[in-house]
């Protein structure tokens, strides 16, 4: 008989990281046009740990006021497809998958239902589950905005905060792109970030960028650290200032700054498709974007998942490994 429970990481409250629970739940049925994917491995992200705690407070308005209305976070995934619904074409039992889950969330769990026009693609076969689950929050994120920027070889682009899952998809991605890219992060991670591809490497605790000067065609601020003045100072006129973290005290900087200076600010909250899905296999695929893994923790480890990604110095990604070798 085929088991009609799973294993989910559950949150019934907003709070810390021990808030989340690994339990019994319903195992969810495709519905006529979703596939069920098992999942193999999946990754615990800022997003995962800001809507845990409901930071910031507007959080509670879109996922539940007093208490989740989604008890069941995560937002990446990889794995295999188990069962489809009557409509779907798209993909067949057995196909391995990877990609986002959007706002339906649910991915730390055994198993999960999407539609198959999900952001979603085939895993290349050269990546593991879990590397796979390690590349679609950081890299659809950095891919959006940098398309938004139109960033074009030759071009030099700064990422700050390159050591996080968003940072180190953006210098590869850039990278890939053709730009010369300048990485910006603490002195732990300088040779991780240059290994994975950065043309330079700046440390944050050693060297003050203000005094740079015009010298950037775009800047990509992944964490929200650098204020908003430094970041307009250091871009050439024309520059393009993407501020992927920022809150709407930063975007109204952002926009009084760039305003009359001909410099455009970029800011949002990026999307996530099958269109990118599918770059980044082609990226992985031809070895132009690596896998950025900090730790791999087990499905019973995903608090502390959660606790290392609350700590705001989470190197890559924190992948959980679900199922599977
Ligand atoms: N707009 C959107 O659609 C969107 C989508 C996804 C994520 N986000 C946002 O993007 C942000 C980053 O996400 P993430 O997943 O990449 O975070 P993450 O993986 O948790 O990484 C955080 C990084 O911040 C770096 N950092 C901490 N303090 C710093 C400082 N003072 N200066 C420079 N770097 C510093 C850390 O590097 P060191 O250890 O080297 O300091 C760490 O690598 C989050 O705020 C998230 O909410 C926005």
């Amino acid at each position: 008989m085929k088991a009609t429970t799973m294993k989910a990481a559950v949150y019934r409250r907003y709070g810390a990281p021990e808030l989340v629970k690994i339990e019994a739940v319903d195992k969810p049925v495709p519905a006529d046009h979703e596939i069920l994917l098992k999942i193999h491995a999946t990754a615990v992200n800022s997003a995962d740990s800001r809507l845990r705690r409901a930071d910031p407070f507007a959080v509670r308005f879109v996922f539940g006021l007093f208490r989740p209305r989604k008890p069941i976070l995560g937002g990446v995934l990889s794995g295999v497809v188990e069962a489809v619904g009557k409509n779907v074409t798209k993909y067949r039992v057995g196909d391995a998958l990877f990609g986002a889950t959007a706002m339906v969330m649910g991915a730390h769990a055994e198993y999960l239902c999407l539609p198959e026009s999900g952001a979603l693609a085939h895993k290349p076969d050269n990546l593991s589950h879990e590397e796979a689950a390690a590349l679609p929050f950081g890299g659809m994120t950095a891919l959006y905005f940098l398309r938004k920027a139109g960033v074009q070889s030759g071009q030099k682009v700064l990422i700050y905060g390159a050591s996080g899952a968003v940072g180190i998809a953006a210098v590869q991605i850039a990278r890939s792109m053709g730009a010369h890219v300048t990485a910006v992060c603490s002195t732990g991670n300088v040779d991780w970030v240059a290994s994975l591809g950065a043309d330079e490497v700046i440390d944050y605790t050693r060297t003050n960028l203000s005094t740079f000067g015009p010298r950037f065609d775009v800047l990509y601020e992944t964490v929200n650290k650098l204020p908003v003045t430094d970041g307009v100072t250091i871009l050439r006129p024309g520059g393009k200032l993407i501020l992927g973290a920022a809150l709407l005290k930063e975007m109204l900087a952002g926009g009084w700054h760039t305003l009359f200076s001909g410099k455009k600010m970029i800011a949002g909250v990026a999307a996530e498709t099958a269109e990118a899905a599918g770059f980044l296999a082609d990226l992985a695929e031809t070895g132009r974007i690596k896998a950025a893994i900090g730790r791999v923790f087990s499905f019973e480890q995903i608090a502390e998942a959660h606790a290392w990604t609350d700590g705001g110095h989470k190197r890559g990604n924190a992948v959980i490994r679900v199922c599977g070798p």
